[in-house]
């Protein structure tokens, strides 16, 4: 039970370009462990989306070791849900389509994967939308169904890359409290990243800061607010004390 779900070893990452290289990402290390949420904050280029696209084995560290539970895997691609930065559903299929993609590049029978999809859809907020196009649905809902397309990859870990940073600040608290109920219904593990400090400590266990490229450990925060969480805890002076000292670690005022 005390096995990592992901386990990032000392992982650096440069670029190299034909005349000049980038460090993006220098001696990463922490752990995920089972049932956590986690999000990661840092600005802009600091190398949050690249550590993403290591862990699912699309990118390989320049140094160091990422372990996905417990073990080095020989191939990353398919142990972990993810759902990349500006992850679009497919304009000319339906919803249940688009949801149905992981499980189609699987290889599973079709009419299993229908069912099961059909299945979670209420839990998504998507039941009776199944047949309609991405442009019939709002905001909130086309990325719900993008969400739960990664969710349909069927593992206990998801990472996901400021899935809700393009909608409207009601819509976002919205998905956030979603986000968080069906990741307790579930049992899920979950990496999230944002650049939203409200966010990072609003749906977090704990919140792991980076530096400016090239992406250090700046801090870590443990966030120790009771759950289930609450909109209107934000107000709560703990709340605010968290987000001042994340914005201070991030180097904005405060
Ligand atoms: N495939 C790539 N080739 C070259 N440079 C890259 C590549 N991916 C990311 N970078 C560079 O690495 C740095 C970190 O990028 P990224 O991980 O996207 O940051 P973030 O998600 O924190 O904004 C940036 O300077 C970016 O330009
Ligand atoms: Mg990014």
């Amino acid at each position: 039970m005390n096995i990592p779900r992901i386990e990032f070893k000392q992982i650096s990452k440069t670029f190299s370009g034909t005349d000049h290289t980038v460090p993006a990402l220098d001696d990463i290390s922490f752990k995920v462990m089972p049932g956590e949420f986690v999000t990661l904050i840092g600005p802009s280029g600091s190398g949050k989306s690249t550590l993403f696209n290591l862990c699912v084995g699309l990118l390989e560290p320049g140094k160091g070791e990422i372990l996905i539970d417990g073990e080095k895997p020989k191939k990353r691609p398919g142990l972990v849900g993810y759902m990349p930065q500006r992850d679009l559903l497919l304009p000319w299929r339906k919803v249940l389509d688009n949801v149905l993609i992981p499980l189609e590049v699987q290889g599973l029978p079709q009419k299993e994967s229908r069912q099961r999809a059909l299945e979670i859809l209420p839990y998504f907020g998507l039941e009776g939308f199944e047949n309609e196009y991405p442009s019939a649905l709002s905001g909130g809902m086309r990325q719900r169904a993008a969400l739960l397309r990664t969710w349909l990859m069927g593992r206990s870990t998801l990472l996901l890359d400021e899935p809700f940073g393009a909608l409207d600040a009601l819509t976002r608290k919205e998905l956030q409290n979603w986000l968080l109920k069906v990741w307790q219904e579930f049992e899920r593990t979950v990496m999230f990243i944002t650049h939203d400090v409200e966010e990072a400590v609003y749906l977090a266990d704990r919140v792991i800061v980076l530096s400016a490229r090239p992406g250090r450990i700046k801090t870590e925060l443990k966030i120790n607010l009771p759950r289930p969480r609450r909109q209107s805890m934000i107000a709560d002076p703990a709340f605010g004390k968290l987000e001042k000292e994340l914005l201070q670690e991030l180097g904005v005022d405060a």
